[in-house]
């Protein structure tokens, strides 16, 4: 949720946090903070709100010192002010904190009285003055970090700075992920590898209960029983420029854009071309014969799943349940003996889907990952992993990493009917070719952007507007419904078409477009039904159709968007596109903050 960068550096530190910072943006953006050592003395410049508010500051009052931290907040405990706004110090120490520390109103209850003066609400600050009382007894940064860090309960990545050490800085991880980058005589600590992109591709992954102490010669870690621990160097592919917009207005444009590469790549990392077949990598026992599955995720992660679930029903025969990560988590469900869990996430450290997880292998479920960010969290607890190959996802509003996501789940489940002897070679072969195919179809289906504009400018004026699909196409219209709302806070539902009836169509009236996902598929002329029903009651319909779907609805259409011809089976991937876009370009309409919708985060570490 919240973006951490720490450096021990030999350029001045205060622009360099700046510039990771705003990589880290999209993690958090309701205040911001820096500290660096000047002469050895913390020095804070922290504001409210966007990053810029802080870069004002620091042109007004620059930092000097080559040794800092900084922070970006999405706000748990206490408003985005400046009191609340991280780095959190007292003239000993500074900290940085992603995640919830549960048992700070004991500790800070027992810090005051021995003396404590705590200035914000927030649950971070404890972290600062547990130190700082290890600190005066007389304890080093290592010892008192370390003391401080094991009374801590919930979850945390935190970077500590120490007032007199310029040479010291300690990263600390239990539930929120830390990574540590090394320089050439520098170091750096990140909550994600792209926070220390711009300073090196050398980026070492701390594991649960680690805590590594910094120094310009290197890190030590130790494990959550205090060991020296060895941790792998992993060389960060996902390099500066994937994390710059380009020549794009915001970066969902730009990564709606990138979805003919993402996909493609994605794709070919599970096809073999020439033989138009599924090729899995090792999926370390997860048995792909299983007779039923469940796949979790949330918000656009669990509707990529709810794709899925139809795929693997249909091609592969196998009963699949789907479940929001934070309902699951919950429910205590039981398992079938042959049986799999999937796990959908682009972070790999979204705090439910990780839960239910962990959930799933104490329960001896073989799990297996679908992640974009390597070395994430999930990605490392898995028995097994499908990586998607999106590259860094910035906006806020998931696009490419979901049909990358979709990509993935549409090669498991050829595969998984392959396992099962549910799926001949030629249908397999097909199923291929079509999958291969889709790259270039989402390439035609993103050339209706300027139709979808004209409609964009009448749908930024409504204040309800409803999703209809059918079958494969009901996620897709909640998919929709979600990245409306998220990003120009129109209210949306996705409803499945044929549930209209039940109730949902008393919603309808001239003032509730209808956005209908409609490609000329086995169940077209239910739909088209469905789509009477709502005209007949004079809702203004968007239909985002192919050419045979146009011609049957030109007469009760008020727009069409024009999707190109399809395979039935990849149509998710390709429709995809037109709700993303018809969701972006109303945003812009509204002129909302599209990258950075308001109250939303990234990667949502905690509950
Ligand atoms: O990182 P994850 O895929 O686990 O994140 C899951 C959801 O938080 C995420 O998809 C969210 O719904 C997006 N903002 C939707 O655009």
């Amino acid at each position: 949720m919240c973006g951490i960068i720490g450096i021990l550096g030999s350029a001045p530190a205060a622009p360099r946090l700046v510039e990771a910072l705003k990589r880290l943006e999209y993690r958090g953006y309701d205040s911001a903070g820096v500290a660096t050592l000047e002469g050895g003395v913390i020095k804070r410049r922290r504001a409210p709100g966007k990053l810029a508010n802080l870069e004002r500051e620091l042109a007004a009052a620059p930092l000097a010192g080559v040794t800092g931290i900084g922070h970006t907040r999405w706000a748990t405990h206490g408003a985005p002010t400046t009191a609340n706004a991280h780095p959190h110090a007292t003239d000993r120490v500074a900290i940085v904190h992603n995640g919830i520390i549960e048992n700070f109103r004991a500790l800070r209850e027992e810090l005051i009285a021995k003396g404590h003066k705590f200035e914000s609400e927030t649950d971070s600050e404890v972290i600062a003055h547990l130190i700082t009382a290890g600190l005066d007894k007389g304890e080093k940064p290592e010892a008192a970090a370390i003391g401080a860090v094991r009374r801590l309960e919930g979850a945390f990545g935190i970077a500590v700075l120490f007032a007199g050490e310029e040479d010291v800085l300690i990263g600390a991880r239990k539930g929120s992920p830390l990574a540590v980058g090394f320089g050439d005589g520098e170091m750096f600590l990140g909550s994600d590898a792209i926070a220390v992109s711009p300073f090196t591709t050398r980026v070492m992954f701390l594991e649960e209960g680690d805590i590594a102490i910094l120094s310009r010669a290197g890190a030590k870690v130790l494990d959550a029983d205090g060991a020296v621990a060895q941790r792998q160097i992993h060389i960060f592919s996902g390099g500066v420029a994937s994390v710059e917009k380009g020549n794009h207005r915001h970066f969902m444009q730009k990564e709606i854009y990138e979805q003919p590469e993402t996909t493609g790549r994605t794709i070919t990392r599970y096809v073999n071309a020439y033989d138009e077949r599924v090729e899995m990598p090792d999926l370390d026992g997860v048995d792909l014969a299983a007779d039923n599955a469940i796949i979790i995720g949330c918000g656009t992660a669990h509707y990529a799943g709810r794709v899925a679930e139809y795929w693997l029903e249909q091609i592969a025969g196998i009963t699949v349940e789907t479940d929001i990560a934070s309902e699951f988590r919950y429910r205590k469900p039981a398992f079938g003996k042959k049986s799999f869990g999937v796990f959908v996430s682009q972070s790999g450290e979204t705090a439910d889907t990780l839960a239910a997880l962990r959930y799933c292998k104490e329960n001896a479920l073989k799990t297996l990952a679908v992640v974009n960010v390597p070395e994430s969290t999930i990605w490392r607890e898995a028995d097994a992993r499908l990586p998607t190959l999106a590259g860094p996802e910035i906006g806020v509003a998931s696009t490419k990493a979901f049909t990358a996501q979709l990509s993935a789940l549409a090669a498991l489940a050829i595969a998984v009917g392959r396992a099962r002897g549910a799926l001949s070679s030629q249908e397999e072969g097909r199923l291929v070719h079509a999958l291969m195919e889709t790259p270039r179809l989402i390439t035609d289906a993103l050339t209706a952007e300027p139709q979808i504009e004209a409609i964009a400018h009448e749908l930024a004026h409504a204040r309800d507007v409803l999703y209809l699909g059918r079958g494969v196409h009901y996620p897709i219209a909640l998919e929709g419904a979600l990245k409306l709302k998220e990003i120009s806070y129109i209210h949306a539902e996705g409803y499945a078409a044929g549930e209209l009836k039940h109730g949902p169509i008393a919603l309808i009236d001239e003032d509730t477009p209808g956005v209908v996902v409609a490609p000329h598929d086995a169940l077209f002329e239910k739909t088209l039904s469905n789509m009477q029903e709502v005209a007949a009651r004079g809702a203004k319909l968007i239909v985002i159709t192919d050419p045979a779907g146009a011609a049957a609805v030109k007469d009760i259409a008020k727009h069409i968007i024009l999707a190109p011809a399809c395979d039935a089976f990849v149509a998710p991937l390709v429709y995809s596109v037109p709700i993303q876009l018809l969701a972006y370009l109303t945003a812009v309409q509204k002129g909302t903050d599209v990258d950075q919708p308001r109250n939303l985060a990234k990667s949502v570490t905690v509950e």
